[in-house]
């Protein structure tokens, strides 16, 4: 991935980051296991080319996890989601802490596909979790990849440090 740059987020790229979530998730707002995320106000990692972003991840650290909040390649297929990712894994092992979490939709058969190939297991589903989501965010949409309705959450987790 000659040129491009994994760089922090920081506090001179929240508008930037701001716009790219409206953009790419449909409003301000992520929403996963129930709970309401705000990811320009989040820490993540930007993948830049000539100034250019070409990809975005944002998380939050809970107790020992480091949960993916947002995570898109802008171009996708180039190695930017990987190096996001990796860059995740590497912060989590910097503060220390267990695993690296995230929540996918049943309809995301690419991401599934690229988790798990990357060290990711599924941990968890709850059937008909998008009911309660778009309670909290309705503007996910009904239909997603591949035409396949999108009702279920499916959760990924990948260990960074040795099991107690
Ligand atoms: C998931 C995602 C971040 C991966 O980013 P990416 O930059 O495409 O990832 P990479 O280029 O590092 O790797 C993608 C894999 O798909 C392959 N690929 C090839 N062409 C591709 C294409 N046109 N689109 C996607 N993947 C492609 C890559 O070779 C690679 O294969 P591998 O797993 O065998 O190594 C990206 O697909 C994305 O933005 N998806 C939409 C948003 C999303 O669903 N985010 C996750 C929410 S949980």
């Amino acid at each position: 991935m000659a040129g491009n740059t994994v760089r922090p987020i920081d506090e001179a790229d929240r508008i930037v980051v701001g716009r790219l979530v409206l953009e790419l998730w449909g409003a301000h707002t992520a929403v996963a296991h129930g709970e309401v995320f705000f990811p320009a106000s989040l820490p993540g990692f930007l993948v830049e080319q000539n100034g250019q972003v070409l990809g975005l991840l944002t998380y939050a650290v809970n107790g020992a996890t480091l949960e993916i909040v947002t995570f898109n390649a802008l171009r996708r297929g180039r190695g930017v989601g990987t190096s996001l990712l990796e860059a995740a894994v590497q912060r989590a092992r910097q503060l220390g802490l267990s695993r690296v979490r995230l929540t996918t939709t049943n309809d995301n058969l690419d991401a599934l596909r690229f988790y798990q190939r990357r060290g990711f297991k599924l941990c968890g589903v709850r059937p008909d979790a998008l009911r309660e989501s778009r309670r909290l965010k309705p503007e996910i949409p009904t239909v997603g990849e591949y035409g396949i309705p999108i009702t279920d959450e499916l959760d990924l987790e990948r260990w960074v440090a040795p099991r107690q």
